[in-house]
This record gives structure tokens, C-alpha cells and sequence, in this order.
């Protein structure tokens, strides 16, 4: 028998793999109600041959979207994977946002180049083809080449009858706050409201820290127990899998992360200490993610001085972020970098790293 979201949440709660949260169930109703909606609409096939061609000359406009925002940790990523694998209809489609734009610029790209008058349309319509669902998770425009489109692409999308559902940190009204020619992005702010039902995430709980307080998040040696112990954090963390690469536009270039998945990102020292990064990419690393788990940072020396030095940046950028950091390490923090130039100003990396295991680390992060 078909059982409710609610149904499905109070199960997982009473087997304990969910603590009840009453502002998270508060929520569910709203997503209940797309759920039934797209469960119960007719397939466009089945409504016959002239309803088919019909429906293909003038889509239905979708039903109203749901907006769902709130604090970091809250749960919102977690309802909505419940929601969107609970929904049995077979066009939907789940994307983290910024994936999801970064293949619409490609596209747009493609497009004017084969000439197109209105690279959007076709865009977004290829995108809506046999797509009656789509789920947005983090949600945050920063980019003016996203905030120029993403009004009509939305506009579009829900045109053609694909309902929209995403999770953000932020209330509509403070989307790509103070940014370029904001004017231009507003609409799209109005259209949010209009065709999407707002809703706070308003519990008082982060599971993200909740699940880390107390944890083990710096592991030495760096050796298979290590290793286990971080993928065991990831898949708790994440939900599991395998993490998609998170690109990030820094000062024009473009650096990645292969693996990152619902705010956490896990890499190797040496993919992030060996490559010639700067400041301004650890800061944007720090920026993008909640959690990162760095993988065997090794015993340094006067020989890696380049890769020591940039250690101590990304600790720092991590550290005034408050990023949590979990690490498998060759030795404890202090012994790290015991010699080689630069070996005083990592006495307070050490320290960061210390700092950093703590329980409540990063707890007032907003
Ligand atoms: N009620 C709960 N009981 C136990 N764990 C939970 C509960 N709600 C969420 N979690 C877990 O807490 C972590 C954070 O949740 P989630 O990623 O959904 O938060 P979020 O609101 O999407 O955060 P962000 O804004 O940073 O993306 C996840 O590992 C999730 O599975
Ligand atoms: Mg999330």
C-alpha cells in the first residue's frame, strides 16, 4: 500500500535512522501534495491520440513548485531526496543547481552558435522534453550569466509543464543579493512567489554538526583504517555515492573538485596542495562547501615547501569559513612540518588543525 511521505518519516524515525524534527515534518505536507498531484495527473499517452497531439500543440502549465529555505544542516537536502525517490513517476529529474546551470550555459553556448534567434527556448525546451519533475538542491545564483537566465528559463520550464522544486539557503528575496544589475533579475524573485509555494525550514537543529559532534575527524596514520573510517563519513554526510565534480569560477578560470555532493567535498592533498592554487581558490572552496575531507596529507619538509605553504592557506581559508575539515594525516597536526622554513607560521596551522577537531567547531556557521 501506498504510504505518505509523513508515514515514510514517522517509520524512519521509530526505526532511528531519523530523529523526529517537527519543523522538518511540517514540511512534508507541501511536498505531499506535489507527490499526489504529478502521481495522479493522466500520462500525456494515455489520453488518447488527439489528446496526445493536443497536449504536445499547448502543454500544460505545471502545478505550483515548492521553495524551500533555511539554515545550513536543516534537513531540506534530505526531504527533498525523500520526496523526489518517493514520487513514482519515472520524468524526474534531481540536479544539484549549480550543475544544472553550468549544462544550460553549455547549451545556450551550442546554440548561438548554431545560430539560434532565442538560444532559450529550444534550450529549455529540450530540457522540459518528457520531464514533468525537476528538483533543484542549493539553490544560490552568484553568477551574472546565470541571474540574466534563470527567469525565463524557469518561466519556460514551468510553461511547458515541468514542476519545480529546490532547496536554498536564502529567502527569495535575498537571491543574488547585491548583485550586478540586479533590476534585471527581480522578475524572476516574482515569479518564485507566484508559482512556487515559499516555506522555511524553521527547525533549530544542525544535523550536519549533530551528526559530527563528538565524531573522530582527524585520523593518523593515513592508512585503509584511515581511509574506511572517511568514506564511512562521507556516505553518512552525503546520503552515499559517489559525488559529483564541483566547479568553481575563480578570477576567470575555472578549478573543480571531482567528488562533492550536498555541501561536502572530498579530495587528496595533493590534489588540492600540488596543483598551483592561490588564495583566491581556497577561498573559493571554502565558499562552496560545508565539509571537506582531505585525504593523506603527508609528513612535509623543506622539499615541499610550495605544498606546505599552501596548506597553511587553505587551513586558513577554512578556518575563517568555519568549513569543517575532516583529514587523514601521516602524523599529528605539530608534527606535520617540524623543519623547513615556515615551520613557525605552521605551528599555528597546528593549531587551527587542533582547534578545528573540535566538537562544536563550526557550530555558529551560518
Ligand atoms: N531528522 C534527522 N535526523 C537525523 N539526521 C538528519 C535529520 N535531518 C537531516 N539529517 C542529516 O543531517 C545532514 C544534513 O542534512 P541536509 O544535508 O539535508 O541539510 P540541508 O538543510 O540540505 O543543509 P545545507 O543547507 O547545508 O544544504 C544529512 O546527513 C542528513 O541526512
Ligand atoms: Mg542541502
Amino acid at each position: 500500500m501506498r504510504q505518505s511521505l509523513t508515514e515514510i518519516y514517522d517509520n524512519r524515525a521509530a526505526e532511528g535512522s531519523l530523529r523526529p524534527d517537527p519543523a522538518q515534518r511540517a514540511v512534508l505536507p507541501l511536498l505531499e501534495d506535489i507527490r499526489t498531484r504529478l502521481e495522479t495527473a493522466p500520462p500525456p499517452r494515455s489520453r488518447g491520440l488527439l489528446g496526445g497531439l493536443l497536449r504536445r500543440g499547448a502543454p500544460e502549465p505545471a502545478g505550483k513548485g515548492l521553495y524551500l529555505w533555511g539554515g545550513v544542516g536543516r534537513g531540506k537536502s534530505m526531504l527533498m531526496d525523500l520526496f523526489t525517490a518517493e514520487t513514482a513517476i519515472t520524468a524526474k529529474r534531481r540536479v544539484h543547481f549549480h550543475a544544472f546551470m553550468q549544462e544550460i550555459q553549455r547549451e545556450l553556448h551550442a546554440a548561438r552558435q548554431r545560430g539560434a534567434a532565442d538560444a532559450l527556448v529550444p534550450v529549455a525546451d529540450a530540457v522540459a522534453q518528457d520531464l514533468r519533475l525537476l528538483c533543484f538542491d542549493e539553490m544560490q545564483i552568484t553568477d551574472i550569466a546565470d541571474a540574466m537566465v534563470v527567469g525565463r528559463l524557469f518561466e519556460r520550464l514551468m510553461a511547458q509543464g515541468v514542476t519545480i522544486v529546490t532547496t536554498s539557503n536564502r529567502p527569495p528575496d535575498d537571491l543574488y543579493k547585491n548583485g550586478l544589475n540586479r533590476g534585471l533579475f527581480l522578475p524572476f524573485i516574482g515569479l518564485i512567489k507566484e508559482r512556487m509555494t515559499v516555506a522555511e525550514l524553521e527547525s533549530p537543529t544542525d544535523y550536519r554538526q549533530h551528526r559530527l559532534a563528538g565524531t573522530q575527524v582527524y585520523f593518523t596514520p593515513a592508512d585503509p583504517a584511515a581511509h574506511a573510517a572517511l568514506s564511512a563519513l562521507w556516505d553518512e554526510l552525503t546520503g552515499g555515492g559517489a559525488g559529483a565534480p564541483l566547479t568553481l569560477a575563480v578570477n576567470g578560470r575555472e578549478i573543480t573538485l571531482d567528488h562533492a555532493q550536498n555541501g561536502v567535498a572530498r579530495a587528496s592533498f595533493w590534489d588540492l596542495c600540488a596543483r598551483p592554487l592561490g588564495p583566491g581558490d581556497y577561498l573559493a572552496i571554502a565558499a562552496a562547501v560545508r565539509v571537506l575531507i582531505v585525504e593523506d596529507i603527508p609528513r612535509l619538509s623543506a622539499a615541499n615547501y610550495n605544498e606546505a605553504k599552501r596548506f597553511v592557506t587553505l587551513v586558513d581559508a577554512l578556518y575563517e569559513a568555519k568549513v569543517r575539515l575532516i583529514a587523514s594525516a601521516a602524523d599529528e597536526p605539530e608534527r606535520l612540518y617540524a623543519e623547513g622554513t615556515g615551520a613557525f607560521e605552521f605551528e599555528r596551522t597546528a593549531s587551527r588543525l587542533r582547534e578545528m577537531q573540535g566538537a562544536d567547531w563550526g557550530a555558529a556557521a551560518d
